[in-house]
C-alpha cells in the first residue's frame, strides 16, 4: 500500500476543489492510502478580505514570514506529498510557507518527492521559486508542478480578481468573464490523480523524476516574465518601506499602504500595458532568450 500526503490551503474553496478532483483517483484506487488536510492558520485569515487587510499581509508574504498553524494529522513517512497552495504576492500563501517553515514538515518532506499545485490569478513564477527553494531547505525534491490560473486575459482578472477577493463576488459583469480558474479546467485535472495512482502502483515515485510530463500540467506565458520580475523587485523595495512603518495593522503602515495603493494602481494602468508592448515588439529578436525562460518556468513538469 503507497501512501499519500495531500496538503492544501485554500481560502474560496477554489483550490480545494482542483486537489478535490486529484486526488478523487487516488482515494477510489485501492493500492493508495491518501491523507488528504486542510492547513489551518492559528489566526485565520478573512476572506473576503478588507482593503487594508489584504495589503497588511503583503510585506509578511514577500518575504515569506510565516504565520503560525496548527500541526495536521499525519503520520511519519510517506512515499509522496501533494502540496496545493495559491500565489499572495508573488510568493507562496502565508499559511503554506508556515507551514513550510514548522518542525513538522521538516520532518514530513525530508527526502520525500514532493507535486506542487498552484491555482491562482496568474503570476506564479516567482511564487514556485520561492517554493522550490523552501522545499531545498527541507531536502525535498520536486517532482512535478501543475499549475491553472484564472480565466479570461490578465488584463481582465486585473479586475476581476480583486473584485473576487476584496468582495467574495465571482459572477461575470459588464465585458469581464467570471472570476477563478474556469471549471472545465479544474473538472480535468482529474488526469492527474489518474497518472499518479498509475505511476505509484509502478514504484515510479522512487525515482524522483516527473510524472506528469506530456499532459499540460503547466503552460507559462512568456509575456509575463518580465512582468513578474520587475514587479517582484518592487514588491521588495515596498514590502521594507511598509514594514518598517510599523507592525500589521497600525496607522502607520496603513499610511504607506495607501500611498503604495496608489503607486500600485498607476503602475498597473502605465508601466504594465507599455512593458507589455514593448516586449511584444522586441519579441522577435528576444524569441531564443524568451524560449529559454519559457523551458526553465515550465520544469520539472512541462507542457
Ligand atoms: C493576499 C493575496 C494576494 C494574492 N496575490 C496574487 C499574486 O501575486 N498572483 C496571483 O496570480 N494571484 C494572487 N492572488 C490570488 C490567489 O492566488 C488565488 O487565486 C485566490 O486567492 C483564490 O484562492 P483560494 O483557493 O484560496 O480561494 C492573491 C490572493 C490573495 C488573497
Amino acid at each position: 500500500m503507497k501512501k499519500v500526503l495531500v496538503l492544501y490551503y485554500s481560502q474560496s474553496g477554489q483550490l480545494k476543489s482542483v486537489m478535490d478532483k486529484i486526488v478523487a483517483p487516488l482515494i477510489q484506487c485501492g493500492h493508495v492510502q491518501c491523507d488528504y488536510r486542510n492547513i489551518e492558520p492559528q489566526t485565520p485569515y478573512p476572506y473576503p478580505w478588507p482593503f487594508y487587510a489584504f495589503f497588511n499581509v503583503f510585506p509578511e508574504a514577500v518575504f515569506l514570514d510565516g504565520c503560525p498553524v496548527e500541526q495536521v494529522d499525519a503520520d511519519k513517512e510517506y512515499d509522496l506529498i501533494i502540496l496545493g497552495y495559491t500565489s499572495w504576492f508573488l510568493s507562496p500563501s502565508i499559511p503554506v510557507t508556515g507551514f513550510l517553515q514548522s518542525e513538522q514538515a521538516k520532518q514530513l518532506f525530508k527526502g520525500k518527492p514532493v507535486v506542487t499545485v498552484i491555482a491562482c490569478r496568474d503570476m506564479w513564477l516567482i511564487a514556485q521559486e520561492k517554493m522550490k527553494s523552501l522545499l531545498t531547505d527541507l531536502g525535498a525534491h520536486l517532482i512535478d508542478n501543475v499549475v491553472l490560473t484564472d480565466q479570461g486575459k490578465s488584463l481582465y482578472s486585473f479586475v476581476t480578481t480583486p473584485r473576487w477577493l476584496l468582495t467574495g463576488k465571482k459572477d461575470a459583469f459588464w465585458f469581464f468573464p467570471r472570476a477563478g480558474v474556469h471549471k472545465n479546467e479544474i473538472t480535468a485535472t482529474s488526469r492527474f490523480g489518474d497518472r499518479l495512482c498509475n505511476a505509484l502502483q509502478n514504484d515510479e515515485e522512487r525515482s524522483n523524476l516527473p510524472l506528469l510530463r506530456n499532459m499540460a500540467a503547466v503552460s507559462v506565458n512568456g509575456k509575463l516574465i518580465a512582468t513578474e520580475q520587475i514587479a517582484h523587485r518592487s514588491f521588495l523595495i515596498w514590502s521594507k518601506l511598509i514594514k518598517k512603518a510599523g507592525p500589521q495593522g497600525s496607522r502607520g503602515r496603513n499610511i504607506v499602504i495607501t500611498i503604495y495603493a496608489f503607486f500600485l494602481l498607476t503602475l498597473i494602468l502605465t508601466v504594465v500595458p507599455l512593458n507589455m508592448l514593448i516586449r511584444k515588439l522586441i519579441s522577435p529578436f528576444r524569441k531564443k532568450a524568451l524560449d529559454k525562460a519559457v523551458s526553465y518556468y515550465e520544469q520539472p513538469s512541462g507542457r
